[in-house]
């Protein structure tokens, strides 16, 4: 078929077989099928859906647009990490030097911001002169030297997904299972892994808002991972507000240096130490999960996971001396706070507004083209259940001068809070193992 009539069977609700799957994919790649089509049948997929063997031939040819690495002879179990995507979810940038220290290898590929969401490789590039875009030898070079590398789809590690990821960030076509699942997949199973952990993310700052849709987008993802041969566990956790307090590029790494020393938000250390423990199991490094917990909290404690990431960072040519001195990073242009419009309890967060109201600061794109402002942001000052009287800040804003007008991004952080007068009942952060 040619790619307008696989546009037009996808549209009309038909599957496509493998094969023209593969060639969409492959032409995509190759630049011969124009990004207005390739946009087209992404929306297509997000209205229709797909069946599994679509599924699997998208992912298998998105895998096969750039090279499978082959780590084996690289000793210890490669494990790695994958977020479905959230607000304020900065965990691989903790997470990736913990499992390293504590013997775990990982070489992880990761996105860029995606919709409302943040992606780790903005993150790490908040640190100045940090690089995500090594060469495949580098890469495997580090995963053996230092224990983690971090770095971007490439033109010769999962190409398809790096295109692809970018046109879907711009029209609107993320939250869709088959396509969330052959971007992480492509991704993960290019990356030479023994085994990989899931954090499928469920809730208001999501793509999946429920839970039937997060452990269908789980079952997808570990279905394609296990058969592939790899290890797979997949957590379902709590997306219902930011994750820490930070959401912003700068403002992440400061919060996860905190963690590092040992401090940072309650919530943002239960989850990394929780999904860091998962890959040390996966690993075979610690006997059972609390055996696990305990090795990474030692980890923080003792400082090994701060000295790892300052080794990963220095690898990878970032300024270290920004990690201890975090006027270093990229500063905002100024602050401020915006208000409570009403006393009570935060009952709810809208945290996809809250991922929008970053993005219309400058922390995310608009267009495909479009660099990230990475000093701006807000720090989450009232999280769920808190009590809240009016006019205290529900957020700090940290604004630049591509930002949105301040009474534009306060009315967003505003209407993102619902304030009742009861608090609501406390959930667990893991929902479901
Ligand atoms: N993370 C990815 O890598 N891809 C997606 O499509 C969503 C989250």
């Amino acid at each position: 078929m040619r790619a307008y009539e696989i546009i037009q069977a996808k549209r009309d609700g038909r599957a496509i077989p493998p094969a023209d799957v593969a060639a969409l994919v492959d032409g995509f790649t190759r630049g011969e099928i124009p990004d207005y089509q390739m946009a087209a049948f992404c929306m297509a997929v997000f209205f229709r859906g797909m069946e599994d063997a679509e599924v699997r031939a998208l992912t298998d040819a998105m895998l096969r647009s750039g090279d499978v690495l082959d780590l084996s002879d690289v000793p210890g179990a490669k494990i790695d990490k994958h977020s479905t995507g959230g607000v304020g979810d900065k965990v691989s940038l903790a997470l990736a030097p913990l499992a390293a220290a504590c013997g775990v290898k990982v070489p992880m590929i990761s996105g860029r911001g995606l919709g409302h969401t943040g992606g780790t490789l903005d993150k790490l590039e908040a640190i100045p002169g940090f690089r995500v875009d090594l060469p495949v030898e580098r890469f495997r070079a580090l995963v053996r030297d230092v224990g983690a590398c971090l770095v971007g789809q490439t033109a010769r590690l999962a190409p398809a997904d790096k295109k692809l990821y970018a046109l879907r960030d711009v029209t609107a076509t993320v939250e869709s299972i088959p396509l969330i699942a052959g971007s992480i997949m492509s991704k993960k199973l290019a990356e030479g892994i023994d085994g990989l952990v899931l954090d499928v993310k469920v809730g208001s700052g999501a793509f999946m808002k429920s839970l039937d849709d997060a452990r269908a987008l789980a079952r997808t993802l570990a279905a394609i991972g296990r058969g592939m041969g790899k290890r797979v566990t997949a957590l379902l956790t709590r997306m219902d507000e930011p994750l820490g307090r930070a959401v912003g590029n700068a403002l992440e790494v400061v919060e996860t240096i905190e963690l590092l020393r040992g401090g940072g938000p309650a919530d943002l250390r239960a989850l990394t130490i929780e999904l860091t423990a998962e890959m040390l199991l996966l690993a075979g490094v610690a006997k059972d999960l609390a055996a696990a917990r305990v090795a990474v909290e030692r980890a923080i404690a003792d400082g090994r996971g701060l000295a790892k990431l300052e080794q990963i960072v220095a690898a990878q040519g970032g300024d270290v001396a920004a990690l201890r001195d975090p006027a270093r990073l990229p500063r905002a242009a100024g602050t401020y706070p915006v208000p409570a419009p009403a006393s009570g309890f935060v009952a709810a967060i809208d945290t996809q507004a809250i991922g929008l109201a970053a993005v219309a600061l400058g922390a995310g794109r608009a267009r495909v083209e479009d660099a990230v402002d990475p000093a701006v942001g807000l720090v989450v000052e009232k999280k769920l259940g808190d009590r809240v009287s009016a006019g205290e800040p529900l957020c700090l804003v940290h604004h630049g001068p591509r930002s949105e007008p301040r009474e534009a991004i306060a009315a967003r952080v505003a209407r993102a809070y619902r304030i009742e007068a009861t608090p609501p009942p406390a959930r667990p952060l893991v929902l479901e193992r």
